[in-house]
């Protein structure tokens, strides 16, 4: 388990992006109406991080800053093309005021 930061330290509608975990790969975590959740912030489509994508809180989703597909945050599936492939979700753990992510092993499945 990695530690993000403290609760609070991302703003609602936004992301953070971790540089961290066993396999190398960077997770983004964002804060959607106080709920956190955690997602692999490379997108499967090509080289954009998801963290810098924008929010849709209503969708509980990020659109790719590249090309625009929406990957749902609680599911990793994208809502349509050009990315086909999901990306990973991360489980989000809040213990003593701060934000953790334990890294799923999963490899992510071909939609
Ligand atoms: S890089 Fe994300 S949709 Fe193309």
């Amino acid at each position: 388990m990695i530690r993000v930061c403290a609760v609070g330290e991302i703003p609602e509608g936004e992301a953070v992006r971790v540089e961290s975990g066993p396999d190398g790969v960077p997770v983004a975590v964002f804060n959607v109406g106080g709920s956190y959740y955690a997602i692999d912030d490379t997108c499967s489509h090509q080289d954009a991080s998801l963290a810098e994508g924008y929010v849709e809180e209503e969708d509980c989703a990020v659109e790719c800053p590249l090309h625009a597909t929406c990957f749902d945050l609680r599911t990793g599936q994208p809502g349509g093309p050009p990315a086909r492939v999901p990306v990973r979700t991360h489980t989000v753990v809040i213990e003593n005021g701060d934000v953790h992510v334990a890294l799923s092993q999963a490899t992510a499945q071909v939609a």
